[in-house]
């Protein structure tokens, strides 16, 4: 995609990544990404929101020389995380008169992970406006949404709203707008649990600022993915994703070596559909873990299935318990099931693993060998007690 019409005064500038399928070498990114950066025009100045990925600078160059601009006045770094602030120092020494508008955190931030030699800053605090003529712009700080420096950049004028990492989404695709809705609640949720859910808090007070001006904003433009041309879509889908409201649903992550895991897998699923309850397995060794952060979004409970490998859990199970740990899952409930040949600490490890999280864990299922009727019965007991939990759970819609 090259250069791109916002509006009279704002052009998008940025590059389409198709080709990248992990981000901090840990994120899967099954539709790529695009790193938007756009050139807002005004009658006095013209300044830059946010760069690219340095590995694709060239396309940030090529799309400036195009838009046609002799001068760049400003670069407003709305966060300082490389794949928007790596190309700084390229850009500074192209236009060396460029000065980058910026708060104190991400000032620190650009100074401590990119070499900036002879650059001016302007450091802007919350509220804050910059007038390009014709056109201002107006800072609003919205720390860790997920790093502590991000800041949005409104431009009043225009009623288009820069909020960086904030409400975007990874996928690459020529058109500046998604008009997919199932396209954008997949994509969008699958980022929102893998990049703001750790910071949920935050995230919820930060939608909140930006509600504040939500009848201002014709167009939210974050720094990855299509822009929103109808901001209460995505403020809508971060209402209910930052709330403590959750689905009467179950969330089964499970690895199984020999097939005995699965099979209770298999009937936990089963006896979850009977008592009217979502059920959604995963295959930890088959899935994309986007896929699992998802969920993770908004099940009531999450069972992890193991079976035992060195006198313990499964490495892979592990792995989804600290990530589940990690990105802060919203389960009110949790439980472990799995099978042992002569011996197991499944469950200390998977408990102590998902200690951070303030969740009740129900009695965990771990069987000898295969199972039989009894260890099936037993797996039926833990969905009566699931959904005696769900149903006097006032965050859990189980109607
Ligand atoms: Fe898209 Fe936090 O960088």
């Amino acid at each position: 995609m090259t250069v791109k019409s916002i509006s009279s005064r704002i052009d998008w500038v940025g590059a389409i990544d198709r080709d990248r399928r992990l981000f901090d070498e840990l994120i899967p990114l099954p539709n790529g990404t695009s790193y938007n950066s756009y050139l807002v025009k005004g009658d006095n100045a013209n300044a830059l929101i946010d760069t690219v990925d340095p590995s694709k600078k060239e396309t940030l160059f090529d799309n400036l020389r195009q838009s046609g601009i002799e001068k760049l006045d400003y670069v407003i770094v709305n966060h300082g995380e490389q794949d928007h602030s790596g190309t700084l120092p390229t850009l500074i020494e192209k236009y060396p008169e460029c000065k980058i508008v910026t708060n104190q955190k991400a000032r620190d931030i650009l100074t401590d992970h990119l070499t900036l030699e002879d650059v001016k800053f302007k450091i802007i605090d919350d509220g804050d406006q910059l007038d390009l003529g014709g056109v201002k712009l107006e800072f609003g700080l919205i720390p860790w949404v997920h790093w502590p420096d991000t800041q949005y950049t409104h431009a009043i004028e225009e009623e288009v709203l820069f909020t960086c990492d904030f409400l975007g989404h990874h996928y690459a695709t020529d058109q500046l707008f998604l008009n997919d809705e199932c396209e954008l609640e997949d994509s969008a949720k699958r980022y929102y649990a893998e990049i703001m859910m750790p910071f949920n808090s935050r995230a919820r007070k930060n939608l909140e600022k930006i509600q504040e001006i939500e009848n201002e904003i014709e167009i939210i433009a974050p720094s990855h993915g299509p822009l929103h041309e109808n901001p209460e879509n995505i403020l809508d889908y971060y209402e209910e994703w930052t709330s403590k409201k959750l689905k009467n649903k179950v969330l089964i992550p499970y690895v199984s070596m020999h097939g005995s895991t699965e099979i209770l897998v298999e009937h936990l699923t089963n006896a979850l559909i009977e008592r009217d309850i979502e059920a959604k397995p995963y295959h930890i060794t088959k899935t994309d873990i986007g896929d699992i952060a998802k969920e993770l979004v908004d099940s009531g409970t999450i069972v992890i299935g193991s079976s035992t490998v060195l006198g313990g859990a499964h490495p892979k199970a592990l792995y989804i318990a600290y990530l589940a740990n990690g990105l802060g899952a919203k389960a009110n409930y949790a439980s472990i099931i799995g099978s042992y040949g002569w011996g197991t600490k499944i469950v200390d490890q998977i408990a102590d693993t998902i200690s951070s999280l303030k969740l009740e864990l129900i009695e965990p299922k771990i069987i000898k060998g295969k199972p039989n009727q009894k260890d099936l019965k037993l797996i039926e007991e833990m969905a009566d007690k699931i959904q005696e939990k769900h149903r006097k759970d006032p965050d859990i819609n189980s109607n």
